[in-house]
């Protein structure tokens, strides 16, 4: 079988197209799936610096674009062993695929008024073990936890529709029901 050249400079040009013809944000993330489930599979961008990871952090986020207003965000994200991600939502739109491994995402909604600020009540909603090629989507102002149950390092790849730094957005702690700011260490 032959490696899927794809590159990531072609799918910023078709993302962008996508992103101009969508009419909302659920026909969006229809077109994107598949997009993002490609050049996931794709070999042209792979390193294995994407490996790396920030042992404070849990995870490792490798930028592979950011737009220049930031209105696009795309990184390689490794998991270290028995680590993760709280808890949170992106301020955005965000789909994600599997690269290597699996992960497992829990999925919340928010089932307070939002009137307390640093206050949010959490209610658990399910969960997906992500594998290679697995691809979830996820409209604004929906929240998952993500978790590497597996003994070794993993890798996905993620979009977001605007750099995670650059959007409103929270980590929660739904034992405690706290939430407060979210911002990536990126490398
Ligand atoms: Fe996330």
């Amino acid at each position: 079988m032959t490696a899927d050249a794809f590159t990531i400079s072609q799918f910023i040009t078709d993302l962008r197209q996508a992103i101009a013809e969508a009419p909302d944000e659920k026909t969006l993330l229809v077109t994107v799936r598949p997009m993002v489930k490609r050049i996931a599979l794709a070999e042209s961008w792979r390193h294995p610096r994407h490996y790396q990871a920030d042992e404070e952090q849990g995870f490792g986020v490798h930028v592979l674009h950011d737009e220049p207003d930031h209105s696009l965000f795309i990184a390689a994200i490794s998991w270290l062993p028995g680590r993760g991600a709280p808890a949170h939502d992106h301020g955005t739109w965000a789909v994600i695929a599997g690269v290597d491994g699996p992960e497992k995402n829990t999925f919340y909604e928010r089932t307070d008024d939002r009137s307390r600020p640093g206050y949010a009540e959490l209610r658990k909603t399910g969960e997906k073990v992500c594998g290679v090629g697995d691809v979830v989507a996820l409209p604004a102002g929906a929240i998952h936890a993500v978790t590497n149950e597996s003994g070794r390092v993993s890798l996905s790849f993620h979009v977001y529709g605007r750099h995670l730094n650059y959007a409103d957005r929270s980590q929660y702690d739904p034992q405690n029901k706290t939430a407060k700011p979210f911002i990536l260490k990126t490398q």
